[in-house]
């Protein structure tokens, strides 16, 4: 039995001109939300494709429950519920219909669609919404209507690609809470995103993906406490610099030291720090 739900073994992806993934390793364990952090361009959603079957990879191999999702292609589909990175509901038809027919491709039978729209869209709080055009819906809305989309066919794994982008932050804590709820029902998530507090909010696993390589791969956590924990921003007239400490005693010497001349805050240290560090690093 293998213990990941989802392995993702040394994967390449060529386009003419552009490596868009080198090497792309990680396993997510069965039940873990697991995100791909990544600037523009990374490779997030070439990954996703790739695991969902959209597109090839010119090296490498996924392995679904320990099973080849490239020669398994339909069995694979039906183990995934893809939420894509642009909402594709068909936005003249009904609430009720965009998932019937999701469920028509998926090839359930008709009872069984009918009984699974009823229970996610009362799950999602959209169930008022059941007859009203997709057009007349709020971005939240269907934000979560297509998450519940893909959870129509009851795929064991869930993969979301941005599913915050574009939203108000009231609104994308609210999805937050949603994707949270959908992993504490035993669904297994892969997630990508660029938003650094939506990570360290949502992930047990966080890897960080720059032009197409994983670079590091742990919990948020032990990515913060690597740098420290708390963090001094220094406005100097030309840049701000921040430090990081362990001990809040050595943060504060140092914050009465700049804070009589410059400009300074005191702070946890975040993931962005992490990430920015990375950056740093690399340039
Ligand atoms: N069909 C394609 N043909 C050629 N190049 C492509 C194609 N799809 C993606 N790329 C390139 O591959 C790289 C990775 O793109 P990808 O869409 O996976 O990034 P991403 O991390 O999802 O970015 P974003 O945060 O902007 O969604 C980019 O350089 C992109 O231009
Ligand atoms: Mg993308």
């Amino acid at each position: 039995m293998n213990k990941w739900a989802l392995s993702i073994q040394n994967l390449y992806k060529v386009y003419p001109g552009v490596t868009a993934l080198k090497n792309v390793s990680f396993d997510v364990k069965e039940g873990e939300l697991f995100a791909l952090l990544g600037p523009n361009g990374a490779g997030k959603t070439t990954t996703i494709r790739i695991i969902s079957g959209l597109t090839n990879p010119t090296k490498g191999e996924v392995l679904i429950y320990g099973k080849s999702a490239f020669k398994n292609p339909i069995w694979a589909k039906s183990q995934i519920g893809l939420v894509p990175q642009s909402v594709n509901l068909d936005t003249e038809l009904t609430v009720e219909e965009n998932l019937f027919i999701h469920g028509l491709l998926y090839k359930m039978s008709l009872k069984e669609i009918k009984e699974r729209i009823e229970e996610l869209l009362e799950f999602a709080g959209l169930s008022e919404k059941k007859k009203a055009k997709v057009k007349e819906l709020s971005g939240g809305m269907k934000r979560r209507l297509v998450i519940i989309r893909a959870l129509m066919h009851r795929p064991k794994l869930l993969l979301l690609d941005e599913p915050t982008v574009g939203l108000d932050p009231h609104i994308r804590r609210k999805i937050w809470n949603f994707i949270k709820t959908i992993q504490s029902e035993g669904r297994t998530i892969l997630l990508t995103t660029h938003y650094m507090e939506e990570a360290e909010f949502l992930a047990d696993r966080v890897a960080f993906i720059f032009s197409g390589e994983i670079i590091a791969i742990d919990k948020p956590q032990n990515f913060i406490e690597s740098l420290g924990k708390y963090a001094l921003d220094v406005y100097f007239p030309q840049k701000t610099q921040t430090f990081f400490f362990k001990h809040q005693e050595d943060a504060e010497e140092m914050l009465l030291k700049y804070s009589k001349q410059y400009l300074v805050s005191l702070r946890r240290v975040n993931l962005e720090d992490v990430f920015l560090n990375y950056m740093e690093k690399r340039q």
